[in-house]
């Protein structure tokens, strides 16, 4: 029978116990001691046991750092260089924004056309005694980031609703002052997610002020008709990227429903296999992988992006005979690693992490490092397509279509809203209810220029005194007539 000697082990017998740190581990009882890359398992090392410890014979260093750029990870203001994309590679965005279908702008508080109408005369009356107010309120505008911000998942952060309000209307002009919601969130189309967050916040969002990490990404729609589209529940991001003009849209799950042995661990429900677009893959051509959402099955999704991405190219189960000749582009939708969400701990991992083990497991297999293109904040591309949206947006408020001059990034990520907005020019606000956790003043690396604050609230009341004046108050007052009062305010808050 087998069994295992000191030879076997490459131990001296006569050696002396391993110091602390190598990696016999019972001999460290307080892994704190231990220095760095020892993994120590606590315990008295004397004590005699019915265990032996048997010395690894590989590092237990991490190769990951071998297969990733840094360029992925944490980009700063400090550090980085041009871009978190490193391959000079552009990013298609779309020329214009969408066409507007606007119904909410007019009517906001539906259902009260008269007292709408009223408040309205009131309110331009207001605005002709504060016509230094009213083309201040003109020349400013917000970019509000979603999680971590406005909200936590599904659950309404207070101040974020409290704060649209302010800014929808209710302050002492009775204006709307022109904000967009930029979040690198995803994997519903924007029609779902608007109404959904709409709901969340009890006030209206508008699709014409509303980009999410995918939204810029529909123009790659002329450039890709075949396309393998990952993330989301269910099939719910084909409909997504459909939206956007790709014609030819498959996901995963149509892959594992055509060849259930893809993804050896997981199975799909017979509802899946029913709703599954089943073609012949062996004759589909893939002209790029889009990651929209993050993967709900990692296993299945990474196995089949890995396959396409080594494939002959875009065809699924063959293998090129070189890894980059004819392998197709891979486009991610965000680059963040975490995202604040319902969870009371730390924030969660999101796509982010997804792609890091992607590149490392390409680098694994075919020894080269993965190229691929990173869209959403804090990317050059998204910021342009943001002005796009800004600048429709202001002329369907205030009826010209012009940037401001002042615009104020509201967000919780230094590593996405931060960075982006400083890059950009704009105003930048880290609130303190999301991924920003850490009790210093300002992040070190990207510090938001126009401060730190416990809440957006907080942030949009110090912008809009900045811009509008201390005396600028914050409800609007229905009872004031600006005729016989002067003004339309209620006390200052
Ligand atoms: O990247 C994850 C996403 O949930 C972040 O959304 O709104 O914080 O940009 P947001
Ligand atoms: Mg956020």
């Amino acid at each position: 029978m087998a069994r295992i000697d000191d030879a076997d082990l490459a131990v001296d017998p006569s050696a002396p116990a391993p110091a602390a740190g190598s990696l016999s581990p019972r001999d460290t009882r307080p892994s704190v001691s231990a220095p760095r890359g020892s993994i120590a398992i606590p315990g008295d090392p004397n004590a005699p046991g019915n265990t032996i410890e048997v010395p690894a014979t590989r590092s237990s260093i991490s190769d990951a750092s071998a297969y990733m750029h840094n360029l992925s990870l944490s980009p700063s203001m400090r550090d980085r260089r041009g871009s978190r994309n490193s391959f000079g590679t552009s990013l298609p965005i779309p020329r214009s924004p969408r066409p507007s279908r606007l119904s909410t702008v007019v009517n906001q508080e539906g259902g009260r056309p008269n007292l709408l109408k009223s408040r309205e005369i009131m309110a331009s009356q207001i605005q002709d005694m504060h016509k230094d107010k009213v083309k201040a309120v003109k020349n400013m505008a917000f970019a509000f980031d979603i999680d971590g911000v406005l909200v936590h998942g599904s659950e309404l952060i207070p101040e974020g609703a409290e704060a649209l309000k302010m800014l929808n209307g209710d302050n002492m002009l009775g204006i709307r002052i022109p904000y967009i919601l930029l979040t690198n969130g995803s994997g519903k189309t924007e029609e779902a997610r608007t109404q959904q967050l709409s709901e969340i916040l009890g006030v209206p969002v508008d699709l014409d002020q509303f980009i999410q990490s995918h939204t810029p990404m529909q123009a790659l729609a002329e450039y890709y008709e075949t396309v393998l589209v990952v993330g989301g529940d269910g099939f719910t991001i084909r409909r997504v990227a459909e939206n956007y003009g790709f014609k030819n849209v498959f996901v995963p799950k149509d892959i594992q429903a055509w060849d259930p042995t893809i993804s050896p661990w997981s199975k799909l429900t017979p509802e899946e296999k029913k709703e599954a677009r089943i073609v012949d893959f062996d004759k589909i051509k893939f002209d790029a992988i889009l990651v929209f959402a993050d993967s709900r099955d990692f296993m299945t999704d990474t196995q089949v992006v890995i396959d396409l991405l080594i494939a002959e190219d875009g065809k699924i189960r063959t293998k090129a005979e070189d890894p980059v000749a004819s392998r197709i582009p891979i486009y991610f939708s965000n680059g963040d690693l975490l995202m604040p969400t319902e969870h009371k701990g730390t924030p969660r991992l999101t796509m982010g992490a997804f792609r890091i083990g992607l590149e490392a497991q390409y680098k694994a297999l075919t020894g080269v490092d993965l190229e691929r293109v990173v869209y959403g904040k804090p990317e050059l591309a998204t910021y342009k397509y943001a002005d796009e949206v800004m600048a429709s947006w202001m002329e369907e408020l205030h009826g010209e279509k012009r940037l401001p001059d002042n615009v104020y990034m509201i967000g919780d990520n230094p590593q996405s809203d931060i960075i982006g907005g400083n890059m950009y020019g704009w105003n930048t606000c880290l609130v303190r209810t999301g991924v920003f956790q850490s009790k210093e003043p300002n992040d070190p690396n990207n510090p938001a220029s126009f401060g730190v604050f416990p809440n957006v609230l907080e942030a949009v009341k110090a912008a809009v005194r900045k811009e509008l004046g201390d005396d600028f108050q914050f409800k609007w007052n229905p009872k004031i007539n600006p005729v016989t009062h002067g003004d339309g305010a209620s006390a200052v808050e």
